[in-house]
């Protein structure tokens, strides 16, 4: 079943494409090594300097913590997420200290470091208590997650009620989801919620015109995709403006 079949997100390779400018956006805007998500990898960080990079994208975290001397296994299970990983840590100079894995977590192997991180990640897998559990197991000091606490996909939802009115909007899970099922698990954390100012969405909407239309399954409809573009131009404002955005890291201890 595709994404879209099942109204998730980060699913099919329009997503993931979407995801992957995102993410190089928010590389280039922001300095992650002051991001509370790096900060808590450093402040575990033992004697080794091991970290898995669960879901590591386009090595936002991967190459700033390899830089600070990490040996970093990033673990990517995407077709078109790993040239821009590979790309990101072939300009940093790191790749000595970056091994991949081209797999989804958790891994069929067993494998260890001493800190097990998994940012805006666990939200795609079908299991979260498995997942945070193979963290668990694969870890040697200390396990971080970091999820959305605000819905970062919060804009589709008037547009999917607009263009598909007789169908559930697509949900992505977020800490109010996920923090009860590790409970569920056993997993008992501490959480550290933060706020960051994310820059405009776009710089004008109609660039992402189609990829919306895409998503709504709109794109081969001309009436519809006209309708998209004027709501699109009448809510500019609110793609065009720098946002803050809540996110949660959740830090727990590996296994004893
Ligand atoms: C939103 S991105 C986050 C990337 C990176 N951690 C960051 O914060 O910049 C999510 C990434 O997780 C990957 N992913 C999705 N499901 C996964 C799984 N089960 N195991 C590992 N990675 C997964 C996606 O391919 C995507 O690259």
């Amino acid at each position: 079943m595709t994404g879209e079949e099942t109204g998730r997100f980060g699913q099919t390779p329009n997503d993931v494409s979407m995801m992957a400018e995102g993410l190089k956006r928010s590389s280039e805007r922001m300095d992650v090594t002051k991001s509370p998500i790096y900060e808590e990898v450093m402040a575990y960080i033992g004697d080794e300097r091991t970290v898995l990079d669960i879901g590591a994208g386009v090595g936002r975290f991967t190459g700033p913590l390899a830089k600070a001397g990490c040996h970093v296994t990033a673990i990517e299970p995407s077709d078109e997420m790993l040239p821009h990983l590979q790309e990101t840590v072939t300009k940093q100079g790191v790749a000595d200290r970056v091994t991949f894995i081209h797999g989804a977590w958790p891994l069929d192997e067993p494998i260890h470091a001493e800190i097990a991180l998994a940012a805006y990640v666990i939200q795609f897998s079908n299991s979260i208590a498995e997942f945070a559990l193979a963290m668990k197991r694969a870890a040697t000091r200390r396990c971080i997650l970091a999820v959305h606490v605000d819905p970062l996909m919060g804009f589709m939802e008037p547009l999917w009620t607009m263009f598909r009115p007789n169908e559930p909007a697509p949900h992505m899970l977020n800490f109010a989801d996920i923090y009860p099922q590790l409970l569920a698990a056993d997993v008992v954390a501490d959480v550290r919620i933060f706020s960051e100012s994310l820059g405009p969405r776009w710089s004008n909407p109609m660039d992402a015109a189609p990829m919306i239309a895409r998503r709504l399954g709109i794109l081969d409809n001309p009436t519809s995709m006209e309708r998209l573009k004027e709501v699109l131009q009448d809510r500019q404002e609110q793609f065009t403006q720098p946002r803050d955005h809540r996110a949660a890291v959740i830090s727990f201890a590996s296994h004893p």
